[in-house]
């Protein structure tokens, strides 16, 4: 109604738009994407193939995928002065911070993506080349952070097979590519794809609807990943999960941390605004964590201590209360250390993977001429006052 304000504090029952991408049920645990059950796809598609979905709408055939696929690939370089701007950054530089600045430098190379009435096709041009260039600026991250030299961008190689190359190839030794590892990062993107009005999409949404470039976009959605409540979480699981090792694996110290209400320690991992009996995301990736320490031949103690944490978790009343379950993020970094991903790349992996979902849903706000985000507030401030000079104060 007009006048009425209506406060609801992290929108927690508000539909901030309609969109035809992502479906969430909460109570069943169900995800798709356009239609399609998230398990199917984690086991018969492709990222690049779920990456066209989210956008576009639909499954490609062959032709249109070979040609989405080779666009992409032949945008995969980055221009030369991009470069001087990471070689700028001190390597102590946290990955998800020179990946935001990288995008973000890169919207200055095309000033005209801030004019909205641009062309269809720059639009289209626009998300070919980010969803190129993504991989290689997050492996470059990695290679600032490890003080080694970037490697580029390979055209014979396929999306994964090209970003794990240069995360991990040196000049002095070739990097082979392990199809275990790939299959497994694969898989791991199609998980994060998309999610709905989660943070971090919502924020793309909200700064698209100004009419910033998707770049400036992108960049605003990275950062609001990066927080440990969203994103940020599966970087701080891990180091979670080491604490409790340290501590001989005293789960129950730690749930005891989580349950105290002046402690600010929740046990991370754990939760979620919609779900509220599983995330179906976390039930796979627990199953894949299995399947790839095993074929990788890795036993990584975290892992158990992390299934016994969940034990101990869906048997305690502070939980079952509160509806508190494993989300995306409680086993996902159990892999990607299992594939040679070091901690402070966890979030950059889950923005790499939730890029495609983040674009789709800018493209769907700018289809459907969403007016600019501008929420009201609900004022408790001071009522109106005369100004003092500072002598009489
Ligand atoms: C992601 O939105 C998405 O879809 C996000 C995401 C995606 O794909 O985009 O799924 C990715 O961000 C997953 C979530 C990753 N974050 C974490 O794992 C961090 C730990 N979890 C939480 O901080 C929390 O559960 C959230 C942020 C995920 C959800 O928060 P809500 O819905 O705002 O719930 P809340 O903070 O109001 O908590 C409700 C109650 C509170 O207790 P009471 O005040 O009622 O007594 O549950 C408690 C909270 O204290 N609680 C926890 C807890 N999570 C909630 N207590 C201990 N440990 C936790 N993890």
């Amino acid at each position: 109604q007009s006048g009425v304000i209506t406060l609801d504090r992290g929108f927690k029952n508000t539909g901030s738009c309609e969109s035809a991408i992502t479906f969430l049920d909460g109570e069943k645990g169900i995800l798709r994407y356009r239609g399609y059950p998230i398990e199917q796809l984690a086991d018969n598609s492709t990222f690049l193939e779920v990456a066209y979905l989210l956008i576009y709408g639909e499954l490609p055939n062959k032709a249109t995928f070979d040609k989405f696929a080779g666009d992409i690939t032949h945008h995969t370089l980055v221009n030369e002065d991009i470069k001087k701007i990471l070689d700028g950054f001190p390597s102590a530089a946290h990955p998800m911070g020179v990946l935001s600045s990288l995008i973000t430098a890169q919207t200055a190379f095309y000033p005209n993506s801030l004019d909205p009435n641009r062309s269809k096709e720059e639009t289209e041009l626009s998300i070919i080349r980010l969803l190129a260039k993504m991989p290689t600026f997050a492996a470059w991250a990695y290679k600032k952070k490890v003080g080694h030299p970037v490697i580029y961008p390979n055209n014979k190689m396929d999306y994964c097979g090209n970003f794990l190359n240069m995360m991990f190839s040196l000049p002095a030794d070739e990097y082979e590519i392990d199809p275990v590892v790939a299959k497994a990062l694969d898989k791991l993107l199609i998980l994060h794809a998309d999610h709905e009005q989660n943070c971090s999409a919502s924020t793309v949404r909200i700064v698209g609807s100004s009419q910033a470039s998707l770049w400036a976009s992108i960049s605003a959605g990275i950062n609001a990943l990066w927080g440990p409540l969203h994103g940020g979480a599966n970087q701080a699981v891990i180091e979670m999960l080491e604490n409790i090792k340290a501590d001989g694996g005293d789960t129950k110290k730690w749930m005891g941390k989580a349950k105290d209400k002046d402690d600010p320690f929740r046990l991370m991992g754990f939760g979620h605004r919609v779900y509220k009996n599983f995330d179906p995301r976390a039930k796979i990736i627990k199953k894949a964590a299995d399947d790839v320490l095993e074929k990788l031949g890795v036993h990584d103690p975290v892992l158990d201590i992390a299934k016994g944490l969940e034990e101990e978790a869906l048997k305690d009343q502070y939980f079952v209360d509160r509806k508190l379950y494993p989300n995306v993020d409680f086993y996902s970094g159990i892999i990607y250390r299992a594939l040679g991903i070091p901690t402070d790349m966890f979030t950059v992996m889950f923005a790499l993977g939730r890029l495609p979902g983040w674009i789709a849903q800018w493209k769907e706000m700018k289809e459907m001429g969403e007016p600019i985000g501008r929420p009201r507030q609900v004022y408790t401030g001071e009522n109106a006052r005369d100004y003092m000079n500072m002598g009489k104060r």
